[in-house]
């Protein structure tokens, strides 16, 4: 199939993933266009996956300085606007962005496109890639409450059902979730170097192992004196829900796409699904998860 209306949105499918019309453009000049420089880094994401979390601790990691975390870009920019979407910014802006006003040191770019599209003009670039998964069922509730606050709407339940429907279908836009994980999570075995996955269950669980994992990643590990000195936990505070949604840059800010930042910022807990998802919807969304990752070795 190659395109399909959803929800009254077109969806048009490119390489085995459903994308909004002007998304798929966007991708399609990417592949054509991106030249990657050796040191950038390209942090990924399923939608609602702790995209603005993993934003945050890199640009938190990359600028931490001998004197700690002082007069921080987080704090005069919101994550998004630290870390541009490829297909849902730049791209989705020109055919042809000038990427050479891009300041930060590596560049840091995102994306919500699967590996093998995004890898295309990556080619045999030693570019990094970092990816955060989340568990479906929350993913689903974010997703819900996020398209609900875009459209002004309640959160109701046949919003709800709506979604775990286009959902389980896997035509969903960026879906479905199932492949898209899976390609980086075979990605990031084939290819440890190069890709890293990362759980938002873990990063809840254990954050400090995490962090100290994409530090070693992206090549800035914690020095000893650094790890006296408290830089992890400086760096975990600083990116903590509590703290970025409290920044004035994020309760007040408007994003690229006019969204106010405070949008991707709601309870950030694990297991959030338990307080929406019928029983019913949620055995749904099991069997179509223990179908698709059966063998994989991967727990989502
Ligand atoms: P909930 O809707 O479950 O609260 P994304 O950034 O990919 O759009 O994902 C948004 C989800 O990540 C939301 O989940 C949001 O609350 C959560 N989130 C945003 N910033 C976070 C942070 N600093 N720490 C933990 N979770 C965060």
């Amino acid at each position: 199939p190659s395109d399909i209306n959803v929800q009254g949105k077109k969806l048009c499918n490119y390489q085995g993933c459903w994308y909004y019309e002007k998304n798929l453009h966007a991708v399609l000049d990417y592949q054509k266009h991106f030249k990657p420089l050796d040191t950038d880094i390209i942090l990924s994401s399923y939608p609602k996956s702790g995209t603005t979390w993993l934003k945050a601790l890199t640009v938190a990691l990359l600028h931490r300085s001998k004197d700690g975390i002082q007069s921080h870009p987080l704090t005069s920019d919101s994550p998004h606007g630290l870390v541009p979407f490829l297909e849902m910014n730049l791209y989705l802006k020109s055919s042809t962005p000038d990427l050479t006003k891009i300041s930060s040191s590596p560049r840091l770019f995102s994306t919500h496109m699967p590996l093998h599209t995004l890898r295309e003009p990556l080619k045999d670039s030693p570019c990094k890639i970092v990816y955060v998964s989340r568990n479906a069922k929350d993913v689903l509730v974010s997703l819900w409450h996020f398209r609900s606050k875009i459209e002004k709407k309640e959160a109701e339940i046949s919003s709800l059902n709506s979604i775990v429907e286009s959902f389980c279908k896997g035509v969903d836009n960026n879906g479905p979730v199932w492949d898209h994980v899976l390609s980086y999570w075979k990605g990031s075995l084939e290819d440890p170097k190069h890709v890293l996955f990362i759980r938002y269950e873990d990063l809840k669980e254990e954050p400090y192992a995490q962090v100290m994992r994409l530090a070693d990643f992206l090549g800035c590990p914690f020095t000893q004196e650094e790890i006296h000195r408290g830089s992890v936990e400086k760096i975990l505070n600083l990116c903590s829900l509590c703290n970025l949604s409290n920044l004035d840059i994020n309760k007040t800010g408007v994003s690229w796409n006019n969204m106010d930042h405070s949008i991707y910022f709601r309870k950030g807990e694990v297991d959030d699904w338990k307080n929406h998802l019928t029983t019913d919807m949620a055995n749904k969304i099991d069997m179509v998860i223990h179908e698709k990752f059966q063998g994989s070795g991967l727990k989502i």
